[in-house]
């Protein structure tokens, strides 16, 4: 059964209210201290929705974090039942240190239909839409590369690849110069990273690269309403993960996640700007009112939209 659209407005207010409170921490240096801010915020406004709402990815175990835990169970108890995914502040650091590209982020997807990641690593890749086996997180990056570049009828030099700069990435980032590819190098953020590929006027046709598990995620349920490619594989390289794994229920651990196995079923992704980029515009505040920019999507209305709200900060 379809999400009904009535909740788009209530989602929307929860990561703009997250936003707006994180951007109180805009170059503070203190990245926890954001967090913490979009955390009590998130919490408090998806307490407030007519839902049985159960965080499946959250901000750790209820060891770590006593707030949006994963399992945790959020809304009124009065309502549909819903999967969460929070990332409250995807770019810490970005707005610790006032940079672009922080976002306060959520997916909801029908009860179940969710994957619950594990906290690990994730190798991830992404394009716009495709036809199916072009490009394959098994392929060798030369392949992928030229077949991509078939597929848009575009010369390799005139690709671009959005990666993490990581050391971890050494091998892919030297493969992709000696290909002559452009190579657009972030330094966090790898949601933002991934959804440049939804659109072509961010310039990007190929995410990939090792990032946060739970950040494959939330990024599939947004690619998944463009109608993009996204596979992932979990990273577990040590007993806790491998331990954790085992608890969530995944027995294959080297298993290649198809998008559709990541978010089945209907969906609305929310992801709202704190810090100004490519994608949104940052909070911004006048007197007593703050405008927000939100990329929706909601799947089962063909939804994909950047929508502009103003709210008063004292709501
Ligand atoms: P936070 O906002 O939670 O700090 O995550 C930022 C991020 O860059 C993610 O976008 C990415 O998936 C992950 O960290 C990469 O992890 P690492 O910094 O360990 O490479």
């Amino acid at each position: 059964m379809a999400i009904d659209k009535k909740f788009i407005d209530q989602f929307i207010n929860v990561t703009s209210k997250a936003a707006l409170a994180a951007s109180y921490q805009i170059g503070k240096k203190d990245k926890n201290r954001a967090d913490q801010a979009a955390v009590d915020s998130m919490r408090a406004e998806l307490n407030k929705i007519n839902m049985n709402g159960k965080v499946v990815i959250g901000e750790g175990t209820l060891d770590e974090a006593p707030l949006l835990y994963t399992g945790e169970f959020l809304g009124s108890k009065n309502g549909p039942e819903f999967d969460i995914a929070v990332d409250p502040v995807e770019g810490t650091n970005f707005v610790a240190n006032n940079l672009p590209g922080a976002i306060a982020v959520i997916s909801i997807g029908e009860k179940g239909n969710l994957f619950n990641a594990p906290e690990t690593y994730m190798n991830k890749i992404a394009t716009g839409k495709i036809d199916k086996g072009l490009i394959d997180l098994d392929y060798p990056l030369e392949k992928n590369i030229k077949n991509l570049s078939k597929f848009k009828n575009k010369d390799v030099s005139s690709l671009t690849v959005c990666i993490l700069d990581r050391p971890r990435h050494k091998i892919i980032i030297d493969e992709l110069k000696d290909l002559k590819v452009n190579i657009k190098l972030i330094s966090d953020g790898d949601v933002l990273g991934a959804l440049y590929v939804s659109d072509p006027k961010y310039k990007v046709d190929m995410f990939l690269g090792i990032g946060g598990g739970p950040e494959g995620v939330l990024a599939a349920s947004a690619l998944d309403a463009f109608n993009c490619h996204f596979q992932g594989r979990f990273i577990f390289d040590n007993e806790k993960d491998i331990a954790e794994a085992k608890l969530l229920g995944i027995n294959d651990l080297n298993k290649k996640y198809e998008l559709n196995e990541i978010i089945k079923g209907d969906s609305i992704f929310c992801a709202s700007g704190i810090t100004s980029s490519a994608v949104l515009n940052g909070i911004s505040i006048k007197e007593d009112k703050f405008l927000c920019e939100t990329l929706i999507t909601h799947k089962s209305c063909n939804f994909k939209k950047i929508v502009k709200s103003v709210n008063s900060i004292n709501e």
